[in-house]
């Protein structure tokens, strides 16, 4: 094996989601998201279409103001019989400790001969080139939905159609918890077929 493809191999192994509960409040330099970003951009794209979209919040101020608005829909679209205080809690809260909060967003373009599961692929792949680039830089991400992830009121807050997807969010931040052990059921050999 080749140094690079163990480098590469060791960094996606490693590469670990941590709750935002356990992230510890402190703030990443804007410089260092701005670093990170960028990897995005080389995700495979069939037809260069290039459907990531990232609406970012930042600092405290930022992600609280994210937990307000996402809270406030909950409520706003929750019939009264439905509403739980509990969960309108959970999801004000959850973005306390991060430093930014990133809503991941599948726009579609105006080739419509690109299938939607491409598209959403193709995104995907840009959210995992942040991950990866943000572990490491020694950042603690999570990818979350839950909440009004898949509401249309969601979407249409943010000026997204509705053939848009909303895939997401993305909590990034700091832990000083120990990088926990990755845990997969079964290993590659048994989801693979040789032919
Ligand atoms: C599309 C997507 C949505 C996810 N949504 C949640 C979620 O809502 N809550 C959660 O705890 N983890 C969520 N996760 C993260 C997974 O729980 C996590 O990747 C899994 O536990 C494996 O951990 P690892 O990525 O650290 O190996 C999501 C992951 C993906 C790819």
């Amino acid at each position: 094996m080749s140094n690079k493809t163990a480098i590469l191999k060791e960094i996606i192994e490693n590469r670990r989601i941590i709750k935002p509960e356990e992230f510890n409040g402190k703030i990443i330099p804007e410089s260092m998201i701005r670093e990170i970003l960028p990897a995005a951009n080389w995700a495979p794209t069939h037809g260069l279409t290039e459907p990531w979209r990232f609406i970012i919040f930042s600092g405290k101020e930022g992600v609280q103001k994210f937990g307000q608005l996402h809270a406030d829909l909950y409520k706003q679209e929750t019939p009264e019989e439905q509403f739980l205080q509990k969960k309108y809690d959970k999801i004000l809260h959850k973005p306390d400790h991060a430093s930014h909060l990133i809503v991941i967003a599948m726009k579609r373009g105006k080739q419509e001969n690109i299938p939607e599961q491409e598209e959403l692929a193709a995104t995907a792949c840009a959210v995992q080139n942040i991950l990866l680039t943000a572990s490491t830089s020694g950042l603690a991400t999570y990818w979350g939905t839950g909440g009004m992830c898949y509401h249309p009121s969601l979407k249409k807050y943010f000026g997204l159609g509705a053939e848009d997807k909303i895939m997401g969010f993305l909590y990034m931040g700091y832990s000083d918890k120990e990088h926990p052990k990755g845990f997969r059921h079964t290993g590659i050999e048994e989801k693979i077929t040789w032919m």
